[in-house]
C-alpha cells in the first residue's frame, strides 16, 4: 500500500433536524457576518432559504444574501461576491446548495483574502495561504464538494472550466437533511448518483491494486448507490435511499474509499470540457465519456475491471474469457446509465451530433495546449484524449 494522508475535517451534522443547528455551528466557527450563497430556486422554493435566515437571525447572527450561483459555476457570480464580501465584512460562506453554490462559495471565499484575481488561483499562477471559512447546507448529493478540497469554477470569458484543490478549502461544518432532496428532479438525482459512483470508480481504477479494504468499501459503495438509486426514483420521498444516497455521496469524495492521489481521474478531466462547452450537467457528462475511456484502456489492467464486472456490476466471471467479462461489465454499466436516464455517448448528451472542430477543441483544452498528460491508469496525450472524444461521439 503506498503512503497517504487522510484529511477529512469536516463536521457532518446529518439527518432530518440537522438544520436546527446552524446557527450554533457558525459561531463555533468563528462566524459572526455570513455571506449565505445559493443558486437559482430550489432552496427559495423549498422555503430552506428562509428557514436558515430565520434561524441565523434567531441566533443573532448577522447575513447578507447573494443568490443566482448556476451549475457549472461562474467566475463573474464570484467575483461579485467577493466585492460584496468585503464591502460588507463578512467573515464567513454559508453555501445553499449542491457543488456548484460551494464551489463558488470557495472561490470567493479564496478571493477575499487574497490579492489579485481570483482566477490566477484555478490557472496556477497563485496559490492562497488563507481563505474565510467555507460551510454548507447541502441539497443535492452529487459533488462531494461538501468534504472536499477541491472547487471547480468555470470562466465565461473562453468557456474554460478549471478545478483547484487545497485542503484549506474543506468547509467547516456540512448540514445534511435527507428529506430536503425530496424535491430534486429525477436528472438531477440519477446524475448526481453518476458522479457519487465516479468518484469512487476514478479511485478504483487505479494500478496499484493492493488495496483490499479500500477496494471492498468502495464496491460496497457504488453496490448500494447502485440500489438506491431506483428506490427514490420509483419513490422519490423514499428516506432510507434517499439518506444512503446523500452519505454516500460524502464518502465517494472525503478520501474513505481510496486517496485521490492514487486515482485516475481521465474521466473527470475529459469531462470538465464537455460541461466547460455545452454548460451541461456533470455527472451525465461522467456517463456520457466513461464507457468510451473504459474501453480505450482496459487492457492496462483487466484484471480491474473484472473484478469491477463481477463485484459491482454482477457479471458472472467467465474464467475462459477476462476480456469478455470486462467487456460485459462495461456494458452492464451502459445499461444502468440508461435505466437510469443517463447518456452513454455525447450525442445523446447534447442531442445532435459533435463536430470535428468541437473535438479538436475540446483535445487543446483537456490537454492544456498539447502539454498535458492526465489519469494514471493509462496516462492518456492529446491524441489518446482525442481518440476517446471520438470514440464517446455516438
Ligand atoms: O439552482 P437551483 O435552483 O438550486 O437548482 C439546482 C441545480 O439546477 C438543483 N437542485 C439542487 N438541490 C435541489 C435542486 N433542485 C431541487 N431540489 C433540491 N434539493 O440541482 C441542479 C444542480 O445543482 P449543482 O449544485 O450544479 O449540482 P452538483 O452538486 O452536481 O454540482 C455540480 C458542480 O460541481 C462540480 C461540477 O463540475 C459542477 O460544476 N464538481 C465539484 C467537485 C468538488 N468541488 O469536489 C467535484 C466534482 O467532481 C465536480 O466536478
Ligand atoms: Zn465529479
Amino acid at each position: 500500500m503506498k503512503d497517504f494522508n487522510f484529511y477529512a475535517p469536516t463536521e457532518v451534522v446529518f439527518g432530518e433536524h440537522s438544520e436546527e443547528q446552524v446557527a450554533q455551528l457558525v459561531k463555533k466557527y468563528g462566524g459572526t457576518k455570513v455571506l449565505v450563497h445559493y443558486g437559482g430556486q430550489s432552496a427559495v422554493r423549498s422555503g430552506l432559504l428562509d428557514k436558515i435566515c430565520g434561524l441565523l437571525s434567531e441566533g443573532g447572527i448577522d447575513y447578507v444574501k447573494l443568490g443566482g450561483v448556476v451549475p457549472n459555476p461562474r467566475l463573474s457570480l464570484a467575483k461579485e461576491g467577493i466585492e460584496l464580501c468585503r464591502k460588507e465584512n463578512i467573515d464567513f460562506i454559508l453555501a445553499i446548495g449542491g457543488g456548484s453554490v460551494i464551489d463558488s462559495s470557495k472561490c470567493i471565499a479564496y478571493g477575499v483574502c487574497l490579492d489579485g484575481d481570483v482566477w490566477d488561483v484555478y490557472i496556477g499562477k497563485a496559490t492562497p495561504e488563507k481563505m474565510l471559512p467555507v460551510a454548507c447546507v447541502l441539497t443535492i448529493p452529487a459533488a462531494g464538494s461538501e468534504m472536499s478540497e477541491a472547487s471547480v469554477i468555470t470562466n465565461e470569458d473562453g468557456d474554460v472550466k478549471l478545478g483547484y484543490s487545497n485542503n484549506i478549502s474543506r468547509p467547516k461544518f456540512a448540514i445534511m437533511n435527507p428529506k430536503r432532496t425530496y424535491t430534486l428532479p429525477p436528472y438531477q438525482t440519477a446524475a448526481g448518483v453518476t458522479d457519487i459512483m465516479m468518484h469512487t470508480m476514478e479511485r478504483y481504477f487505479n494500478t496499484e491494486c493492493d488495496m483490499t479494504l479500500q477496494d471492498e468499501i468502495a464496491e460496497a459503495l457504488m453496490r448500494t448507490m447502485k440500489e438506491s438509486v431506483f428506490e427514490v426514483l420509483k419513490n422519490p420521498e423514499d428516506y432510507r435511499s434517499r439518506a444512503q444516497i446523500m452519505w454516500g455521496g460524502s464518502l465517494a469524495h472525503n478520501d474513505v474509499t481510496g486517496n485521490r492521489g492514487i486515482g485516475d481521474w481521465s474521466t473527470h478531466q475529459l469531462e470538465h470540457e464537455l460541461s466547460g462547452m455545452f454548460d451541461v450537467t456533470h455527472g451525465a457528462g461522467l456517463a456520457a465519456i466513461w464507457p468510451s475511456w473504459a474501453r480505450y484502456v482496459m487492457h492496462e489492467n483487466l484484471s480491474r475491471f473484472v473484478r469491477f464486472a463481477v463485484n459491482v456490476m454482477g457479471v458472472p466471471n467467465d474464467f475462459t474469457d477476462p476480456e469478455g467479462t470486462a467487456l460485459r461489465g462495461i456494458e452492464a454499466m451502459e445499461r444502468f446509465y440508461h435505466a437510469i436516464g443517463m447518456p452513454i455517448n455525447i450525442k445523446e448528451l447534447i442531442g445532435r451530433d459533435i463536430t470535428d472542430d468541437e473535438i479538436t477543441e475540446m483535445t487543446r483544452k483537456c490537454s492544456r495546449d498539447y502539454k498535458r498528460v492526465c489519469g494514471q491508469f493509462k496516462p492518456l496525450a492529446a491524441a489518446d484524449m482525442e481518440a476517446i472524444y471520438k470514440m464517446a461521439r455516438g
